[in-house]
């Protein structure tokens, strides 16, 4: 029976039960495996958590956004119940399985581009950016890519590269990858001068261009990879000549666009890719996280001459589209659009930016609300002229929330942005009372700047 505290009541973290898994956890897992809070969960449903010792909490996190469509869903659950009454693994190069092809077809269909297109699945955000950037370079016989300032891409060597963020993410792990060249985003609240969003855009995207007369020349150059909108990076949208800007350049100098929508896909934004609120049709698109409704899936989604100029055997791996990954899968996209969820991100993220700009009126601390869809962040400052970070206020906010029942995470390079990511699926009542916890945190820090 429950013996904890509800959404809103304070409580102990950690509690008893937690406290003695923190112990075991201290002592066999590394620390380099970070962790956000002392909480151990015991179950959970939609939006909502239970831990070990009986505590309520609101999910704002969604496992880093990938329980777009909540915890547990009833017909995921199915879905995966019945296919593990089948069979559990064949390895796709041993065995083929109709699920595998299916969600293959069916991300073909419903990422942008009116043209033929192939998939490879495999487990991880990082796999997939690392099978993009292989694919990129057999396909254009050139070695060179470009990434971003605040980008995220993943923790294995080539992925780690392509992150922008040094501490901790990469330091120490050098040397990177050679062929790597980055370059500011156009991250507007962060502009070194004075500028339009659109002109600071334009101003990104040109120094790209000038570079290849200088660092690398565009026939070196394989691919551009960019997050239409930063996760990791700080929940940046970035202006819409940013992105335009990118295809513009790869479609002159013959550069491969790769879409990195790992975080900022599936619905996240109002629109099943974030790419497409800006109007650009990438070449290579890479999902994840929400993609396998809670199970671990990745896809590299390409035009077909790109991913099929790869020799056999070049691209896969054991356990790459596993069944249970392809069932869960199928179904989390057909929730997506039966349930239109993209309506609902849309309309959730209206309520929680008002609310939002609400509090940017009332307390100084914060800087910037910005955010597309159900993809917000707040950039937290300790004076709104200089925009200094409020780096140490916003982990505050942060373990008050946590203390009193709202699972919420930061982000962004400077670590003081907060980072709204609800499931999809959250009810009204739910979310205002996640507002509630955040505001109450926010009021209470905001007191000490
Ligand atoms: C945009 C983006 N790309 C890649 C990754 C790496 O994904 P994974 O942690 O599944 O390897 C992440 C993870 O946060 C991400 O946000």
């Amino acid at each position: 029976m429950n013996k904890g505290k509800k959404v809103g009541e304070e409580r102990t973290l950690p509690g008893e039960q937690g406290e003695r898994l923190v112990r075991l956890r201290n002592e066999y897992v590394p620390k380099g495996v970070f962790q956000i809070a002392p909480i151990f969960i015991s179950k959970a449903k939609g939006a909502l958590i239970e831990d070990v010792d009986g505590n309520e909490y609101i999910d704002f996190a969604a496992g880093i956004s990938v329980l777009n469509i909540g915890h547990c869903h009833d017909k995921v659950v199915s879905a995966i119940k019945e296919q593990a009454d089948k069979h559990l693994h064949t390895c796709f190069h041993v065995l083929m399985y109709e699920s595998y092809v299916k969600l293959a077809e069916k991300l073909a269909e419903i990422t942008p581009g009116n043209f033929p297109k192939q998939v490879l699945l495999t487990n991880s955000g990082a796999e997939a950016v690392e099978n993009s950037v292989k694919v990129a370079r057999r396909y254009t016989g050139r070695y060179g890519i470009i990434a971003f300032e605040h980008a995220f891409h993943g923790r294995t060597t080539l992925a780690m590269g392509l992150t922008s963020q040094v501490k901790y993410y990469k330091y120490g792990f050098g040397p990177f990858d050679p062929g790597i060249q980055r370059f500011p985003y156009a991250y507007t609240y962060r502009a070194p001068f004075k500028t339009t969003d659109a002109e600071y855009g334009e101003y990104c995207v040109r120094t790209i261009e000038d570079s290849f007369k200088t660092y690398m020349p565009a026939e070196a150059i394989a691919a551009i990879i960019v997050e239409p909108v930063l996760g990791e990076g700080g929940y940046v949208i970035p202006p819409v000549e940013f992105l335009k800007g990118l295809r513009r350049i790869c479609d002159d100098y013959g550069i491969l666009f790769i879409a990195d929508e790992i975080q900022s896909g599936m619905g996240r934004t109002g629109k099943m890719w974030a790419i497409e609120h800006f109007d650009v049709v990438p070449d290579i698109l890479l999902a994840a996280k929400s993609l396998g409704g809670g199970l671990v899936l990745s896809a590299t989604v390409g035009r077909r001459d790109i991913m099929d100029s790869v020799d056999i055997g070049g691209i896969g791996g054991t356990f790459g589209g596993n069944p249970l990954s392809c069932a869960a899968a199928l179904k989390a996209i057909e929730v997506i659009e039966q349930d239109k969820l993209l309506d609902r991100a849309t309309e959730l993220g209206k309520i929680a930016k008002d609310r939002l700009e609400g509090m940017n009126e009332k307390y100084d601390i914060i800087g910037d609300v910005r955010g597309l869809g159900s993809a917000i962040g707040v950039e937290l400052v300790k004076d709104r002229e200089t925009k200094e970070p409020a780096t140490k206020e916003t982990g505050e906010i942060r373990k008050k929330c946590h203390k009193h029942g709202l699972i919420i995470m930061s982000c962004g390079g400077l670590h003081n942005v907060i980072r709204i990511m609800f499931p999809l699926i959250i009810k009204d009542g739910e979310l205002k009372t996640g507002l509630d916890i955040l505001e109450d945190a926010i009021k209470e820090v905001n007191k000490t700047i």
